[in-house]
């Protein structure tokens, strides 16, 4: 059965991102990277338009579901966005996050989400200010920023996805305690063993790593140290 928002509920969560897998053994890569402990399968849409590469679609998100019963964390780097939510809803997805700058009408857009049944999340590219939440809590359950630009896994972390880690753990922050609803706060790009602490300090939830992992001959040691590290940094600034 497709998960549903329980699957937030772990504090921390890895989400092995397939851009980096084996695509001709897609089914085994994310069966195994789920046994070695992965929470969410993260799954990167690209559509030669917004962003200069071109990976899978609806069709291999619906022949990954029955192998796996984690979440499937679709971001789409898609321009228009609208038409793929269905799409992707019908294929199993449980989280589907769009970059605002790639739709007309972002609140739309975020409804038109979890109408179809699935978590909502807006991504920030390195240069995206912040202010597209604000107006949008209420219908936010994922942020995603970004810490290289989108296109291509393998590349270096920008350090200045630390400061809008920060600022954006605050702003979800005061959000919760007014009363608002849970919202993750996911990074992805450039995630490694020697920098996921840091990260998690800078108030990160929720890391994605491509080829950190599927790079990695052992995925549940590499896992595990990831966690070793997060649970680290979680002791430190406590
Ligand atoms: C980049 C993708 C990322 C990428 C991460 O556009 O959104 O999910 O696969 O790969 P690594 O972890 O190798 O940077
Ligand atoms: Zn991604």
């Amino acid at each position: 059965m497709p998960p549903t928002m329980s699957s937030f509920s772990p504090a921390t969560r890895i989400a092995p991102s397939i851009l980096s897998a084996d695509f001709a053994r897609l089914g085994e890569e994310v069966r195994n990277v789920v046994a070695a402990g992965a929470d969410w399968i993260h799954f990167d849409v690209m559509d030669n338009h917004y962003v200069p590469n071109l990976t899978i679609g609806p069709m291999v998100c619906a022949a990954i579901r029955p192998h796996v019963d984690v979440p499937i964390d679709v971001h789409l780097m898609v321009e228009p966005v609208d038409e793929l939510v269905p799409q992707f809803a019908k294929a199993g997805a449980n989280i589907i996050s769009f970059h605002p700058e790639a739709t007309r009408h972002v609140d739309r857009t975020l409804g038109l989400i979890r109408d179809h049944g699935c978590k909502a999340g807006l991504v920030f590219n390195p240069a995206t200010p912040l202010d597209y939440m604000d107006y949008v809590m209420d219908k936010l359950d994922v942020v995603l920023v970004m810490s290289v630009n989108p296109g291509f896994g393998g590349q270096s972390f920008l350090h200045s996805a630390l400061r809008k880690l920060r600022d954006a753990r605050a702003r979800i922050d005061r959000w919760t305690l007014e009363g608002g609803q849970h919202i993750a706060l996911e990074v992805d790009g450039g995630v490694k063993v020697d920098n996921i602490g840091e990260i998690r300090a800078a108030g990160a939830d929720t890391f994605v790593a491509g080829s950190a992992i599927f790079g990695h001959p052992d995925y549940a040691a590499i896992i595990g140290a990831m966690r070793e590290q997060i649970a680290r940094a979680g002791t430190l600034s406590a």
